[in-house]
């Protein structure tokens, strides 16, 4: 009898957690570490949210509250979805979690059976598949290419539904490329789910907030609202509100399902932290300038990234929607060796090598799904941009 679970046999560790652990030993060690590893912005939580936290533990509110989440919250969760989404909610359709990983996760849970499939557009947030494992279900991998701008076509997904297909997760604009569909992409997408009445939704709209250029966000459930009734719209404060340690994640979908998110969600963590929570309704209800002053400094440093990255002979980097991450294609590499007399076979050894001689921590594009690729994120000072972008040319430039 093995001790530990067999399901851990068949998850990973995420990888992304790996290269900022290992990016910050090496800067223990007293190396010269640019990390842009890590996919939390370099901002602050704005401070009327910090103070409205500090409020909620001068108030007491310090005890735990209702399982997934107070009332206030849920309330100002449901102004959000009729206010930015047109989408119509009532509290007991919404769940609140520490963090969306939570929420996502405990959608899975509460939803997989054997064999039970989960469509998941590559390149992915590298927690959708192993999440999908873990919870008892299979991950089926629809990859976009560099030419749709990494973004999947009505007829890839029609292609990858099968009877055992539960769920489509949907994730724009996307970690780890940056890429947001269209309201039209969308809507050829939501048709073709329409004809698939066994498949749900589940939306991750985390970057909502993060896009570019004019683009104008939209979710499944407002693109085509006949699919209300079999969508989970996830989102959370982590990335727009800088708010990444307060671990507050939430979902609104049918009443069904929250409950047995509920009912795991119960048997797991209880509530989120009480303190976050509050802190959370400051956020939703307070206000948002400061989500439009954010997003002009994320813009700058993406163009910044994608014209060194652009310049660099063997890589191809598309300007994308929103998030802060570009994800450059570095076909052009491979094949390529170091200084040091090592093939860059694939991406992995691209990251580990340009960690090793370079210092600037990147996470490689078979983490995501997607290769040979890298992802970079640009939550970080215009300085260390700079500079990491300058070693990656220099140590490009001295393949041979
Ligand atoms: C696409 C996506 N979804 C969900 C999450 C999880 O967010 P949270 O920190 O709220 O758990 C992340 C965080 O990296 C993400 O990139």
């Amino acid at each position: 009898m093995t001790f530990l679970s067999a399901t851990l046999t068949r998850v990973k560790p995420s990888p992304t957690i790996a290269v900022t652990t290992k990016a910050q030993a090496l800067k223990a060690a007293g190396r010269d570490v640019i990390g842009l590893g890590a996919g939390e912005p370099d901002f602050d939580t704005p401070q009327h949210i910090k103070d409205a936290g500090l409020a909620a533990i001068t108030a007491g509110k310090t005890k735990y509250t209702a399982v997934d989440g107070i009332a206030e919250l849920k309330q100002a969760i449901c102004d959000k979805f009729a206010r930015e989404n047109d989408l119509r909610y009532t509290p007991d359709q919404v769940s609140v979690g520490s963090g969306g990983k939570q929420i996502l996760y405990n959608a899975l849970m509460a939803t997989m059976n054997p064999g039970d499939e989960v469509l998941i557009p590559a390149p992915y947030w590298v927690s959708y598949p192993d999440m999908v494992l873990l919870a008892g279900g299979e991950p089926r991998i629809v990859s976009a290419s560099p030419e749709s701008k990494y973004k999947i076509t009505a007829e890839q997904l029609d292609a990858a539904i099968t009877p055992k297909t539960k769920w489509f997760i949907f994730n724009s604009p996307s970690n780890p490329t940056g890429a947001g569909y269209t309201h039209s992409e969308l809507k050829k997408l939501t048709d073709v789910l329409l004809r698939h009445p066994h498949v749900w939704v589940m939306t991750d709209d985390m970057y909502e907030h993060l896009s570019y250029d004019g683009f104008e966000f939209a979710t499944p459930a407002q693109v085509e609202p006949a699919l209300y009734e079999r969508t989970l719209t996830c989102n959370g404060v982590s990335k727009a509100y800088a708010m990444t340690g307060w671990r507050i994640g939430y979902a609104a979908g049918p009443k069904m399902l929250i409950d047995a998110m509920r009912k795991i969600q119960s048997q797991s963590t209880s509530n989120p932290c009480t303190i976050s929570q509050w802190a959370a309704v400051e956020a939703l209800n307070g206000p948002q300038d400061f989500l439009a002053e954010n997003n002009k400094i994320f813009v700058r440093r993406r163009d910044l990234v994608v014209h060194m990255l652009s310049a660099i002979d063997g890589i191809t980097c598309p300007v994308p929607e929103g998030a802060f991450y570009v994800y450059p294609s570095i076909k052009g590499l491979i094949g390529k060796t170091t200084q040091n007399g090592t093939v860059i076979e694939n991406d992995e050894v691209f990251a580990t090598q340009l960690l090793e001689q370079t210092g600037v921590a990147v996470v490689f594009g078979a983490a995501f799904g997607l290769s040979p690729n890298f992802r970079v994120s640009y939550a970080t000072s215009d300085e260390a941009l700079t500079e990491a972008c300058t070693r990656i040319q220099t140590f490009c430039a001295s393949l041979v």
